[in-house]
């Protein structure tokens, strides 16, 4: 079944290139990303998942760990990580996890046959602190991620946990954001002493807090 917002992202575990994961316990009380790769040893995924060990440290940040998926098992991961590290000049440094019987793309229903009845499409789940899904994105296999969009939504997701507020179209960190409407002017001016621009009263402008 298709995993929803809001839903809890089902555990499981797996072998994976940093060893055998159970993944709640894994995520611990962190945020965390679990992106799919249609197969091993194919020029997209490869340039992906470069980049991903490439922006460890901005995950890391963010207090978020990363984990793929590809449905090939765990030798051919191995063996792929070497040409990862040589032709993206990074090396594997999250774990990737073997899935030959598919359990783990079948839970996240990462297998969507009418495009492809054996291999993953491109899935990226962030999931929050309490577990719970809190972005699902599917894109082609022919078509490889821009993983600074993701960083991005963690940190508009982020914001809006700490401090109620959402962010607008194209939005960056630093930006201006707007205050949630379920927060009432009462309950705004105590979280936002220093006021705000109100466009209209559904749309009030106010700098990024913290
Ligand atoms: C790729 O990663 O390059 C790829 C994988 C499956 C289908 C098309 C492209």
């Amino acid at each position: 079944m298709a995993i929803r917002l809001g839903d809890v992202a089902p555990d499981f575990t797996a072998e994976t290139t940093e060893g055998p994961i159970h993944f709640h316990e894994w995520l611990g009380d962190g945020w965390g990303v679990l992106f799919s790769h249609p197969k091993d040893y194919t020029p997209v995924c490869t340039t992906e998942l470069g980049r991903v060990a490439a922006l460890k440290g901005e995950f890391e940040k963010r207090g978020c760990k990363v984990a793929g998926l590809s449905v090939d098992p765990l030798e051919d991961h191995r063996g792929w990580a070497g040409d990862i590290e040589e032709t993206q000049g990074t090396a594997l440094n999250f774990p990737l996890i073997a899935d030959p019987d598919r359990k783990v793309s079948d839970l996240y229903d990462m297998i969507h046959p009418n495009a492809n009845d054996t291999l993953t499409v491109r899935s990226v789940f962030v999931i929050g602190p309490d577990k719970k899904v809190k972005l699902t994105i599917t894109y082609p296999a022919s078509t490889g991620r821009n993983f600074d969009e993701i960083l991005r939504v963690i940190d508009s997701l982020q914001l809006t946990a700490k401090h109620q507020v959402a962010t607008p179209v194209d939005w960056r960190s630093g930006d201006d954001v707007i205050i949630v409407p379920a927060l009432s002017n009462e309950e705004a001016r105590q979280k936002f002493p220093g006021g705000w621009n109100e466009l209209k009263p559904y749309l009030r402008v106010v700098k990024q807090p913290g």
